[in-house]
């Protein structure tokens, strides 16, 4: 510890152990607590005045009555997609074709690439996300764009060029070829590089030939520390069209496993009508399921059901999709995910959801020893939230304390149903402040 410079960061400490469904306790709470911070990692965690002691020559940034979490780690967001959000109407297959498609065409600019990148960064630091995986469009450009954007502030970034070679406008396709040979420079040129990690991006089973779903298995082999995303069975007419391409497979899953996507390594969206025997077969592979529900409610896809994948032993995180999903707030993603199991007669509790943002986000994408808690040797990507930014948050707390019931499932769940980017107060990566910007085009 000698010579090394600690800075302290005061205020009431939360972050997992381990999963609170396999042990509701597995979290540590420190109110008046102490992060300890030192070249950019967690040193260590405690009270205030046990710490203050400890390390009594470090400086203090005082956070009082605020809590100080891990970032959030949304696993499923689009960046070329930020221009799109809210945009009237449609479900899937309709609103790809009308506003998504035309928008990704865009980043065969790289200014344009740059600019949306820069956008996209700020807009989640705003709403307190350290790490995303996301989905560039088919251009090489728009991969280099996303990633130096993230590397300018050191932030964690899991990013992929987009495969797609049919069902898609001229503009956006590329070929198996083509795919292979940029997907393969772009992973030499950025994967583990600083904190960024290649993702193999076949868009899904409509937009690809069964040669480039198997070429991008192939590239997983070859590199198989790399990630793969796509989509699996988000809308009824994608799952018939899906499978009236691909007569010989019994089910949508099979396709990609057929091409070697189905690994311990894939995050696949949505999942909401998947079949028993799909889920098994993902859950036995060790595969992931990224539930979006803000994305889910507004292209009316369907209600994934929260307890049917806990009972079946599937790895699930909660995602943002934007711009299918209407927000980038992992606290509104928490709060519709809240309603959508409401509906599914699960009321998932506070400690589920929070945990499914964090560190259970962090152990889908093989990362738990980085991001997503205050364990010891993490990175030092933490939120500051504040609990009441508006009159509503404001009097629901002052009735909780009045009634003696201010206690942390309260506090989180008041977050998650109320709050939004208005009640982070700050970001930190690796133990600096990123400083937001309103960045709009000149
Ligand atoms: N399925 C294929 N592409 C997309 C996309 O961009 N958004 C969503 N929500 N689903 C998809
Ligand atoms: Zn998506």
């Amino acid at each position: 510890m000698i010579n090394r410079k600690v800075e302290l960061f005061r205020g009431d400490i939360f972050y997992f152990t381990s999963s609170p469904l396999e042990d509701i306790h597995a979290y540590r709470y420190i109110p008046d607590g102490v992060l300890a911070v030192s070249e950019g990692k967690i040193l260590a965690t405690g009270s205030f005045v046990e710490m203050k002691k400890c390390f009594s020559d470090a400086s203090v940034t005082d956070f009082s009555g605020k809590l100080l979490m891990p970032g959030f780690i949304d696993a499923h967001i689009h960046y070329p997609q930020s221009e799109i959000i809210g945009m009237y109407g449609r479900q899937l297959l309709d609103w790809l074709h009308e506003y998504t498609f035309p928008a990704e065409t865009m980043f065969s600019s790289p200014e344009h690439a740059d600019y949306i990148a820069d956008f996209f960064v700020n807009e989640l630091f705003r709403n307190g996300t350290t790490t995303c995986m996301a989905y560039a469009t088919v251009h090489p450009e728009s991969v280099n764009a996303l990633f130096t954007a993230a590397s300018q502030y050191n932030m964690c970034m899991l990013t992929g060029k987009m495969l797609m070679d049919r069902n898609a406008p001229e503009q956006l396709t590329d070929t198996v070829e083509r795919g292979g040979t940029e997907s393969r420079t772009l992973i030499e040129a950025w994967h583990n590089k600083g904190r960024n990690r290649y993702v193999i991006t076949p868009r899904f089973a409509i937009s690809c030939t069964d040669k480039q779903l198997s070429e991008a298995g192939r590239l997983h082999r070859d590199y198989p520390d790399t990630y793969i995303q796509t989509h699996l069975s988000e809308n009824k007419s994608e799952i018939d069209q899906t499978l009236s391409l691909y007569p010989d497979c019994s089910d949508y899953l099979e396709v990609y496993e057929r091409a070697g996507l189905v690994t311990e390594r894939t995050v696949f969206g949505h999942c909401i009508h998947l079949s028993e025997a799909e889920s098994h077969r993902l859950a036995s592979a060790g595969a992931a399921i990224a539930h979006c529900p803000t994305s889910n409610l507004f292209l009316g896809s369907g209600l994934f059901n929260m307890r049917e994948a806990n009972r079946l032993g599937l790895q699930t995180t909660l995602a943002t999709d934007v711009a299918g999903g209407t927000s980038f707030s992992m606290l509104r993603t928490m709060g519709e995910a809240y309603k959508v199991q409401q509906l599914n007669a699960y009321p998932m509790s506070p400690f589920e959801s929070l945990y499914k943002c964090t560190l259970g986000s962090a152990r889908v994408l093989k990362l738990e020893d980085e991001i997503g808690s205050f364990k010891e040797g993490c990175y030092a990507d933490f939120i500051v939230v504040e609990d009441a930014v508006t009159p509503s948050q404001q009097i629901r707390k002052d009735c909780l304390q009045r009634t003696g019931k201010w206690d942390l499932e309260n506090r989180i769940f008041g977050l998650q149903i109320l709050g939004d980017d208005r009640n982070i107060a700050a970001t930190y990566i690796e133990g600096k402040a990123v400083k937001f910007k309103f960045i709009t085009r000149e």
